[in-house]
Order: C-alpha cells, then sequence, then structure tokens
C-alpha cells in the first residue's frame, strides 16, 4: 500500500537526516528507484509532475506505485511535484496519490496562501500530505525556464505555514533545477532561520548537480527532503545514448533498457547515501 509522506518526514525531520525523492517518467524508472530503495532500505517518495501525468496517465502512475508499494517492503509515497492546479491536485488525490505539491510560488503572497489553503482543505480530509513552494527557485524544469530566484523570507515562511496549514515547505535557498552552470551558493543561514521559524519539514528543490557535502549541510541546517530529477534523466540517457552507439541494430527494449535502468540504480543508491536514509525503512 501506498503510504502518506507524513510519518517518514518527521522521522528523518527528529532524527537529522532527510528523505530522498525522485522524479520517474515510466515502468523502467519506477522500478529502477523502488529496487534500489529496497536494496538500501530507505523509505521512498516517488514524484511526477504534471508533465509526466500527461505523458504516462495518472491512473498508470498510480497503479504502477502501487503495485511497487505492495512488492517492496519499505514505506512508498507517491507525490505530486509542482501541481499546478486546484484541479490537477484534486484528481491525483482522488485517483490514489498520497502526498502533492501545489506550487504557488509565481503568485504573490496572499494568492499563493490561499491556493494552497484550497488544496490543504481537500487533502487533508483524504489523509493527504500537501507541499507548498514559497519564495521562488530558479532553473529549468519541464520546458519552462525561470531565471528570477526569489529567495524565501524565514519571517514569511512561518506566516505562510501558520496561515495555510501546509505540511511541508520548499524553500528557495540558492538550489535550482536542472544543471548548474557554475557551483550554487547555497544560503545555510537562511535555512536555519526558516528551520527555527517553522515546525514543518523542509524541502530542497534542485538537487541534482549540488555537490554532496552542500546537499549534507543542508540537511544539518534542517532540510528534510531533497528532490531529484535531472541526474537520473541524464543517467537513463547517456546509457542508451552508449548503447545505440556501440549496437545500433538493437531492436529490444528488454536488452537496451538493461544498462540505463541499472545506471538510475546507481543514482538513485549514491543520492540515498547522500540523505543518509538508508536502513531507516
Ligand atoms: P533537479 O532536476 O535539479 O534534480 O531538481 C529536481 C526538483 O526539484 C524536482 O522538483
Ligand atoms: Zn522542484
Ligand atoms: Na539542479
Amino acid at each position: 500500500m501506498l503510504v502518506s509522506s507524513k510519518e517518514m518526514l518527521n522521522k528523518a525531520r527528529q532524527n537529522n537526516y532527510a528523505i530522498a525523492a525522485f522524479n520517474i517518467h515510466n515502468l523502467e524508472t519506477l522500478k529502477a528507484t523502488v529496487e534500489a530503495a529496497e536494496e538500501e532500505r530507505a523509505p521512498l517518495i516517488l514524484q511526477t509532475t504534471p508533465g509526466t501525468c500527461e505523458y504516462a496517465g495518472i491512473d498508470y502512475l498510480v497503479a504502477m506505485a502501487h503495485t511497487a508499494s505492495n512488492k517492496a517492503d519499505i514505506p512508498i509515497a507517491l507525490h505530486l511535484d509542482h501541481g499546478n492546479s486546484l484541479d490537477l491536485a484534486i484528481k491525483c488525490i482522488d485517483a490514489g496519490y498520497t502526498s502533492v505539491m501545489i506550487d504557488g510560488s509565481m503568485l504573490p503572497f496572499n494568492e499563493n496562501v490561499s491556493l494552497v489553503k484550497q488544496v490543504v482543505e481537500y487533502a487533508h480530509k483524504k489523509q493527504v500530505q500537501v507541499e507548498a513552494e514559497l519564495g521562488h527557485i530558479s532553473g529549468v524544469e519541464e520546458n519552462i525556464s525561470s531565471s528570477h530566484e526569489v529567495l524565501t523570507d524565514p519571517k514569511e515562511a512561518a506566516e505562510f505555514v501558520n496561515r495555510t496549514g501546509v505540511d511541508s515547505l520548499a524553500i528557495a535557498v540558492g538550489t535550482a533545477h536542472g544543471v548548474y552552470k557554475g557551483k550554487p551558493e547555497i544560503h545555510f543561514d537562511i535555512i536555519q532561520n526558516i528551520r527555527q521559524l517553522v515546525n514543518v519539514p523542509l524541502v530542497l528543490h534542485g538537487c541534482s548537480g549540488v555537490p554532496e557535502e552542500d546537499v549534507k549541510q543542508a540537511i544539518k541546517c534542517g532540510i528534510c527532503k531533497i528532490n531529484i530529477a535531472t541526474d537520473i534523466k541524464i543517467a537513463f540517457a547517456d546509457e542508451l545514448k552508449k548503447f545505440f552507439v556501440s549496437q545500433p541494430d538493437e531492436t529490444d527494449p528488454r536488452k537496451y533498457f538493461k544498462p540505463a535502468i541499472k545506471a538510475v540504480k546507481d543514482v538513485v543508491k549514491s543520492k540515498i547515501h547522500m540523505a543518509e536514509s538508508y536502513n531507516k525503512a
């Protein structure tokens, strides 16, 4: 059974590690992620963006994640990542997602609050957890490129959480979606300030490409969930490309996906080690 992310995130918060959340796109990346987490005995959050919901179908995604959670003996939550409307959040909740993000980070503060409140009201009736974003994380996510980062204001974060009743909060502290040109400059002091003022788990987006020591430091400062998308996409695509360069005539997906699946598993395991969520299931 798919579980809520509440317990795993709160345990991580109390014990100073993070849950690694992975964006999956198909059966291959989902199974690879689940197998890696199971081998590491790590609680897992599988997440899909609105684009993936459209590509794979919400019902297919729920069915695959549900099947995986029944077979694996680790807690698995299914989460909507960067949900862009109340309507989509409701669809995912009704279909069986156990957690949803509603991303109102482009809206003015009060509009973000009222959108999140509506999602929280619906979600909590069904024991579904809600993540929101305050400030704005830049970078490239699903064809949408956003260059203007707005760092999260700690006092506003406290007011936002109190007014919305949201279960976890994504904060903008220097990470960005996609690959980095230089080294990201993470504002650890802001994470610490928010951690002191806000009593829900804090989420760090854009973790692909962030040096391991920086992610670990962010977790020490109060991050409880790290989001990984790009590094999985790169690993999967790179192995496929390599495969077809060396074996251009192969047509059997059971063969050409094999090294790509292995590469995703390796990435997932290394992120779980970075989060220190192994042996916590
Ligand atoms: P990356 O693609 O940089 O890993 O960011 C992932 C993310 O934040 C998903 O919400
Ligand atoms: Zn994100
Ligand atoms: Na990134």
